[in-house]
C-alpha cells in the first residue's frame, strides 16, 4: 500500500480543520491531531479513551522545530536529537510558554520526537506544525503496527487513516527525560539504552520512583484480551500441558521451535532475532485474540538491543503472571 502525496496533503488539511489523522511511524501507528488545538486534543483523548492527565508526544518534522516547544534544550538532549532523529527516540524537555496543558497533562515538560518514516515526515512538513500523537489504539490496549489494526480498533472515529504498510520497528519509541540535571529513562523502546548511554556519555537509569505516571509505564498495559503468561523454554511444555488440561485454548509465542509440544498449542510464530521479534510482537498478540485464545505463553527474547523493549512489553502485558 503506497500513500500518495495527494492523500498526505489532504490529511494535512484535515489536521488544519481540527480532525484526527492516523498515520504510520517507524515504531507504531499514531493517532494525530493539531498539537495547538484544544478542541482537537479533546477529541483525540475521547477517541483514545485516555485520561486527560496523561501527556502526549508532539511529533516534529525536524529538530529545528524544538525551539517552538522547548523552553531550553540541555546539551545532552541536543546530542541525542542530533544522533537519533529522525528515529525512535522521544525527548522530554522543559516546555515553552504557549504549549497547551492538554498536551503536557499540566506538567512543566513536553515530549518531542521526529519520526523516521516517509509518510509521517511528509505529513508533518505539509501540515507545518507539531502533531500530537499517542499510539492509535484504545488506552491500555495493544499498539497498532498496521493500518488494519487502527481501523479494527478505532474504525469510523478517525477522519483519515494513512496506510504505509507494517511499521519497521514495531515497538514504541525509547523515552528519555531530559528535563532534569541528568537524563532518566522513562520507557525502553526502539533505540537501545546502550546507544543512549554512548551518546550522553554516562549511565542512564530507569525511572522507578513512580512520580512520573506515564501510561506506557503502568504495570498492566499493552495487553490483549488473552492472558499473557511468561515462561522460559524449559518450562513451556509443563505449563502448556497444565493449561490444556484446564480446558484453556493456548498459544505459544517463542523464537525456538519446540518439537515436543502438544499439537493443540497454537504457534504464534516469531522470527529469531530480537529486532524481528519486536516487529511482529503486537501483530501476534492481536492474532491471539482473533483466534480466540485464552492464554498466550510467551518466551521473551534476550534483552539485548530492542529485545529489552520486547521483554518490557511482554512483562506489562502479563501483569504479574509468570509461570514457575
Ligand atoms: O513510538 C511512539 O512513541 C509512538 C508513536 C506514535 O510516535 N507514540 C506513543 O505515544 O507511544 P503514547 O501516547 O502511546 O505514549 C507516550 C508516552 C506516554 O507514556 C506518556 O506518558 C509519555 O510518553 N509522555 C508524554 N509526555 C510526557 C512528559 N511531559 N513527561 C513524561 N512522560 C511523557
Ligand atoms: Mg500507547
Amino acid at each position: 500500500m503506497v500513500t500518495t502525496d495527494a492523500e498526505i496533503e489532504r490529511a494535512g488539511r484535515v489536521l488544519e480543520a481540527g480532525g484526527l489523522v492516523a498515520f504510520p511511524t517507524e515504531t507504531v501507528y499514531g493517532l494525530g491531531c493539531d498539537a495547538g488545538s484544544v478542541p482537537a486534543l479533546h477529541r483525540l483523548f475521547a477517541v483514545k479513551r485516555r485520561p486527560p492527565e496523561h501527556p502526549v508526544i508532539v511529533h516534529l518534522a525536524e529538530a529545528a522545530w524544538m525551539s517552538r516547544w522547548a523552553a531550553t534544550v540541555p546539551a545532552f538532549a541536543a546530542a541525542l536529537a542530533t544522533e537519533c532523529w529522525p528515529g525512535p527516540l522521544t525527548l522530554v524537555v522543559p516546555r515553552a510558554r504557549g504549549v497547551l496543558d492538554e498536551v503536557t497533562g499540566g506538567r512543566d515538560s513536553v515530549a518531542l520526537r521526529v519520526p523516521a518514516q516517509r509518510v509521517a515526515l511528509r505529513l508533518l512538513t505539509s501540515f507545518g506544525r507539531g502533531i500530537a500523537a499517542p499510539s492509535a489504539n484504545r488506552f491500555g490496549k495493544v499498539s497498532p503496527t498496521t493500518a488494519e489494526h487502527v481501523r479494527a480498533d478505532l474504525g469510523g472515529e478517525v477522519d483519515v487513516v494513512l496506510d504505509d504498510g507494517p511499521c519497521g520497528v514495531g515497538v514504541e519509541s525509547t523515552i528519555v527525560d531530559c528535563s532534569r540535571p541528568e537524563p532518566l529513562l522513562l520507557r525502553t523502546g526502539g533505540v537501545p539504552v546502550a546507544r543512549v548511554e554512548e551518546i550522553v556519555g554516562m549511565h542512564v537509569t530507569m525511572c522507578t520512583d513512580g512520580t512520573i505516571p506515564a501510561p506506557g509505564t503502568l504495570p498492566s498495559h499493552y495487553a490483549p484480551r488473552a492472558r499473557v503468561v511468561l515462561a522460559d523454554v524449559s518450562s513451556v511444555d509443563a505449563c502448556a500441558m497444565e493449561l490444556l488440561a484446564a480446558g484453556e485454548r493456548v498459544g505459544l509465542l517463542c523464537q525456538d521451535v519446540l518439537p515436543g509440544l502438544p499439537e493443540e498449542v497454537v504457534r504464534l510464530e516469531v522470527p529469531a532475532s530480537p529486532d524481528a521479534y519486536a516487529r511482529v510482537l503486537y501483530a501476534r498478540l492481536r492474532e491471539a485474540d482473533l483466534r480466540g485464545l485464552d492464554v498466550v505463553l510467551a518466551v521473551p527474547p534476550p534483552e539485548s538491543g530492542v529485545g529489552a523493549a520486547v521483554v518490557d512489553r511482554l512483562r506489562r502485558a502479563a501483569g504479574s503472571r509468570a509461570w514457575s
